[in-house]
């Protein structure tokens, strides 16, 4: 018997797959999930607990093989479908209007339409689909031969493992190039995580999306969340991509990229049109503001003509199309000089070496200070004051040095870690590659550096309260704990330095802003040992309101997906420890969440069926049907085929009933939809009160 009370595990197993697959879709490429995380682990739980029971019910596409498969001895090549070429690219604005100039004179046409995309800085996939199945993944490599990462790729939820059916149906062959990225959010996640365990964290999102996906163990691939975002069509039903032939499927990119969403391959909601050269400049312009706004990190945008006839007159060299173009932003790396090596204790008292640049633009923002992370590092990269190395900034992540490139003949001596605490005086202890202040309650450094994590934008978001604020509040003993920022006056913060009447008044409402906060941003903002802005979530669903996260006891904490023995002492310990306690108690009195619905286990009465929908419906309009019966965990599809459980057909019903019929589809029409939908468990009063 399965947890919903069928006696078939097959037939669990297979509604299962099939809730799962539509989540994905849901959260991945409509952007609209529908139920809880928590929910939809407990759905891939009990997926994972029945193919336990039957292991002969396993199958390559179940999500379940998504966290992961057997580890590879290496990595195997082989040919693309079509080559992958590389783009022409300038950050050179007149450069473009050459390239766009040329596209026009060569066409013989006045205007041509293009397309906008983000530049997304991962990297370059090929995914082969046969007969909707995705059946393999393979890295651009020297664009025509790849690595085969296909075990990697299925972990990523982005990519369907089969494509969604529709009345545009997926050709037999299809393969499709898209970036695997690594959004900053999660990129963070993976470096606290590399940190946390002593290891060197990647210098960027790409390295990271990179060095996961070309990496042997599936598992680890799957627990680091990657994305993609499909754009370019390489080829379909083995024609090649040139051939006039292709022509007859899709006349433009745009064509193109509706499929790729109707399939239910995910394409960036940036995308956007231009009909000129100075549509798209102006475009660039307008993304380059808005680029650390972005998720992801991204290094220009790409531009490519719209017409596929056009694009196959112009043609392409060895090298790139002659019909795209990469508009480039200023690069996040640079070269520099180490003046000179202090060290930083940072809130969770670790002490880290950084260097003092001669100050360099990265990508518009100059820059005088990047991380060394720890003692051994500074050791491997032998990086002493005086060097040229290399620096690089990925989002609005603190820039780091990456390595040296250069040092004058006459070298100073190697970096020493200080006995005592800069900040505080304490004597600082080695722990593996690090180094820590151990006084945690009296270091002014220390508390610093938790009011900045506590107003950060993951946390609170109070803008304006920057490391130069906390520190002269915490030095002029102004806040002793994380609760007396809400009891700060304007006529206070007016005397600090580099404010003023307007700062300190905007920086109270910041404040008093803050109060009101969702528990995830309360929970990541304490700066609980181990707990990111990802765990912070699952805490917060999993508890709901802070005081139940407080009650909890370690074997509670435990159970929690991601939370082992080690990390449930490490948060239990942080919140009993008095201090912290009295803190908390305090922050309590001034801070308001809203509490989280806890969410165990979804209700799907429609769960595993498909119904379609055709002809004048009157009680309801199809977009309201349509969701309704998604939100019950159904599938509304668009077309009729073996899998439809039942078509609903209003007046006027041509086609699609006919195939119905033919196929001995179960039909009903609206009052008898109305019917099924009491026969499932399903309240209809909001479909029948008129309103709807
Ligand atoms: S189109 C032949 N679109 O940029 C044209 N490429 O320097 C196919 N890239 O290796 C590429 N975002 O990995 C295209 N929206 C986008 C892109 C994109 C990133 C990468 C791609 C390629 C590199 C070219």
């Amino acid at each position: 018997m399965t947890d919903d009370g069928t006696r078939d595990p097959a037939e669990r197993i297979e509604v299962l797959r099939r809730q799962i697959a539509h989540h994905d879709h849901r959260y991945h490429v409509l952007d609209a999930p529908e139920i809880a995380d928590d929910a939809y682990d407990a759905l891939v739980r009990e997926l994972r607990a029945l193919e336990d029971k039957h292991p002969e019910l396993v199958s390559e596409d179940s999500p379940t093989q998504r966290v992961g498969g057997a580890p590879l001895a290496a990595l195997e090549t082989t040919t693309h479908v079509a080559p992958m070429l590389s783009l022409d690219s300038s950050a050179a604005a007149a450069d473009f209007r050459q390239f766009e100039a040329r596209v026009r004179r060569v066409l013989g046409e006045d205007a041509v339409r293009y397309s906008l995309e983000p530049k997304l800085d991962g990297l370059s996939i090929e995914l082969v689909y046969d007969d909707g199945r995705l059946a393999r993944a393979v890295t651009r490599g020297d664009g025509v031969r790849g690595e085969v990462v296909t075990a990697n790729v299925r972990t990523i939820a982005a990519v369907p493992r089969q494509l969604v059916e529709t009345e545009c149906r997926a050709p037999r062959l299809l393969a499709v190039r898209g970036e695997v990225f690594l959004p900053l959010e999660g990129f963070d996640d993976v470096n606290e995580a590399l940190l946390a365990a002593g290891k060197t964290p990647f210098a960027n999102p790409r390295n990271a999306a990179a060095g996961t996906v070309r990496q042997l163990d599936p598992a680890l691939a799957a627990s680091r969340p990657l994305a993609l975002y499909a754009y370019d069509l390489l080829e379909h039903d083995g024609f090649e991509r040139d051939a006039e032939a292709a022509g007859a499927l899709f006349a433009s990119h745009g064509e193109v990229l509706d499929a790729f969403r109707a399939w239910g391959l995910p394409v960036n909601p940036e995308h956007a049109w231009a009909e000129d050269v100075d549509g798209a400049l102006a475009y660039f312009e307008a993304l380059a503001q808005r680029r650390d706004a972005l998720p992801y990190e991204i290094d220009g945008l790409v531009v490519k003509l719209d017409d596929l006839r056009l694009r196959r007159s112009l043609g392409a060299t060895a090298h790139h199309p002659r019909w795209a173009y990469a508009l480039k932003f200023p690069p996040r790396k640079e070269v520099s000089q180490v003046l000179r090596i202090v060290v930083s204790v940072g809130r969770t008292g670790a002490v880290t070496p950084v260097a003092l640049l001669r100050p360099v633009s990265l990508g518009g923002v100059t820059v005088s200070r990047a991380n060394l992370h720890n003692r051994e590092d500074v050791e491997r990269k032998d990086i002493r004051e005086g060097d040229t190395v290399r620096v690089e900034r990925a989002g609005d992540v603190i820039p780091q040095v990456v390595e040296r490139v250069d040092s004058p003949d006459a070298r100073s001596d190697p970096f020493r870690m200080p006995e005592r605490c800069p900040s505080c005086g304490a004597a600082l202890e080695p722990r593996g590659p690090y180094t820590v202040c151990p006084n945690a309650f009296e270091c002014p450094a220390q508390l610093t550096g938790r009011i900045v994590h506590f107003a950060s934008r993951r946390g609170l978001d109070i803008d304006g309260l920057g490391e130069r604020t906390a520190r002269q509040l915490v030095d002029r003993g102004l806040v002793r704990h994380l609760a007396d920022l809400f009891e700060l006056d304007e006529g206070t913060l007016a005397e600090l330095d580099g404010f003023a009447e307007v700062s300190a008044r905007k920086l109270v409402e910041a404040i008093a802003r803050g109060r009101r906060t969702e528990l995830p941003q309360l929970l990541y903002g304490l700066g609980i040992p181990e707990v990111g802005a990802a765990m912070a979530r699952t805490l917060a669903q999993r508890f709901g309101t802070l005081e139940a996260l407080r009650a909890a006891d370690r074997e509670a904490l435990e159970v929690v997906d991601g939370v082992g023995p080690v990390m449930a002492a490490a948060i239990h310990g942080f919140l009993h420890e008095p201090r912290n306690a009295a803190v908390l108690d305090a922050l309590d009195r001034y801070v308001e969440t809203e509490p989280i619905e806890v969410v165990e286990e979804a209700r799907q009465p429609l769960a595993g069926a498909t119904v379609v929908f055709t002809g004048a419906l009157q009680r309801f309009t199809r977009e309201e049907a349509q969701a309704l019966v998604q939100r019950l965990g159904g599938k509304a599809a668009g077309s009729v085929s073996k899998r439809t459980t039942l078509l609903v057909a209003g007046q006027d019903a041509g086609s699609k009933l006919r195939k119905a019929e033919a196929l001995g589809t179960e039909v009903l029409d609206e009052e008898g939809f109305l019917k099924w939908l009491e026969a499932q468990g399903v309240d209809t009063g909001p479909l029948t009160s008129g309103s709807a």
